[in-house]
Formats: structure tokens, sequence, C-alpha cells
């Protein structure tokens, strides 16, 4: 998920997918990748799709030491400029940071960088930002001293944040909610208390959506009203155009078979 606002969604890092990507981590809704041609197919309509509405998109090497390397948006979370390097929730994965970091580090010159230290971990997955509010799932990925990490930044920059308790068979926070505009979060039924969004600011609203179509709450919202949307989620899609949203649909297969998202394939700075 993007943790920056929607009018901030100006430049995005993808990263290329690896020749290993067939080995990519899939435990929770994803059946394991079967092929790097469709795989590196969709990343490629994906950074289309960014870049045909305006987002600067800077693509980094693959590195095939890291079959997960593709899923960027856990690796650094920017907030207002500011660069939290979180310690990745999956050990496996640790070692995908370095290349983010140094590009995040030049490209956002004048900026803090911050640092997490083990025993401290989060996954970016786990963020989701609703205008200046912010929520953040304790999940297998994301520990309560990552957190407290997480807390502290967004104490100096005023921002607020809301803890939400992620079910053990879903992995991130995006895995199962997004925020497709800056007053809505899509969220499915029967995954997570609704109480725990708490009262929203006014004009924000959760719009739930049928259990089946968790896997289509992961959405990026773009200026404009457009929303990239995962195929095969028509409610989510009829709800998004009933409330005026211009929605761009792709084709996620191969990248859910590796548990990713669309957002978990950028991170916009
Ligand atoms: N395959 C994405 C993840 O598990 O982090």
């Amino acid at each position: 998920m993007a943790t920056v606002r929607i009018d901030q969604k100006r430049r995005a890092l993808v990263r290329a997918v690896p020749d290993t990507y067939t080995d990519a981590l899939s435990r929770y809704f994803g059946t394991g990748p079967t092929s790097i041609e469709n795989a590196r197919l969709t990343h490629s309509k994906y950074v289309e799709i960014l870049e045909s509405n305006g987002v600067e998109v800077t693509i980094l090497p693959s590195d095939n030491n890291h079959p997960d390397c593709i899923f960027v948006e856990d690796q650094a979370i920017v907030i207002d400029g500011h660069v939290l390097l979180p310690v990745a929730g999956h050990e496996s994965r640790r070692g995908e940071q370095p290349p983010i970091a140094e590009f995040l580090a030049n490209s956002l010159e004048g900026h803090q960088i911050y640092s997490m230290h083990s025993p401290a971990m989060m996954d970016g997955g786990d963020i989701l930002r609703l205008g200046d509010l912010f929520f953040v799932g304790r999940s297998t990925r994301t520990n309560d001293k990552g957190i407290q990490e997480l807390k502290e930044l967004l104490d100096r920059l005023g921002h607020e944040l809301r803890v939400i308790d992620i079910p053990s068979h879903a992995l991130h926070l995006t895995s199962i909610a997004s925020a497709p505009s800056d007053n809505l979060i899509l969220v499915p039924e029967g995954y997570i208390s609704l109480e725990a969004f708490g009262d929203l600011p006014n004009g924000c609203e959760l719009l739930v959506m049928p259990e089946k179509e968790v896997y289509g709450c992961n959405t990026i919202g773009l200026e404009n009203n457009k929303v990239i949307i995962a195929e095969g989620y028509p409610v989510v899609k009829s709800k998004l155009e009933e409330r005026g949203f211009e929605t761009i649909t792709l084709d996620m297969s191969e990248i859910r078979a590796a548990d990713g998202s669309l957002t978990c394939c950028s991170i916009f700075y």
C-alpha cells in the first residue's frame, strides 16, 4: 500500500522479475508461480499503466538471489519524503533492501532515512494510509517493536497510527485492504474487525466487499479518480465505478501465485 497520499504519487520504484521468480514464497493465497514469462508480461503492463497515468517509473535490476525481489513495497516505507527501512519479516527477504535503500537515498536528498533494528520487524505491506491517518497490521511479518518504531516516526511527522490485528492466514494488512482514494478503504467481510479502524475522519468510508473478493480489495488509487484493480473481482469493480472511479484492470494471476498484490510491486516516493 502506498504510504503516500494520492497527490504524492508522482514517482514509483519497481524491480524487474528475477529468473528465480518461481521460487518466490507462496504460503498464504498463492499457489506458487509457474511462468516467469507471464510474470514479466504482467510486470511490464503494470509499469505501462503507471506511466500512462503520469507516474515516472524507475525499474531496478532484479536479483536472482532473491526470488521475491519484485515485492519492493515491503522493503522501504516512504512517508512525506522520509524513509523508514524496516527489517523484513521473512528472513529470506532481508537481502533485498540495499539497492532500494541506495536508490531512495539518492532520490530523496535532504530527507531523513531511519533504519529499523532487529528484533523489530515490519513489512511495508502492513501499512495503509488514508489521507493523513495511518494503519498498521500486526501480522506474522510485523511485530510490536516494529510498530513502535513506525509510531515514533509518525509522531514526529504529526500523523496518527492505528494498529489492526491481522489473522494468521492473511499475509499483510494490504493483502486484504487498500485505500483507492484518500477517503475510502476497501475491506473484505470476515477478516478483520471493522471496529479496529476506529472512527474515520469526516467524509471517509469503509467499503465492505464480499469475503470471496478479498484479493480484489488490494488496489492502487491514482490521481483523477483512477484506480488500478486486479482482474476477476466484479463487485470491487462495480462498487468503485458506482462511486465515480475509472477502473483499470490488470490480470494479476502470476503475481498472486507468489502471494503478491498490486501494491506490493511498487514504492511511491
Ligand atoms: N511472496 C511475498 C512474500 O511472502 O513476502
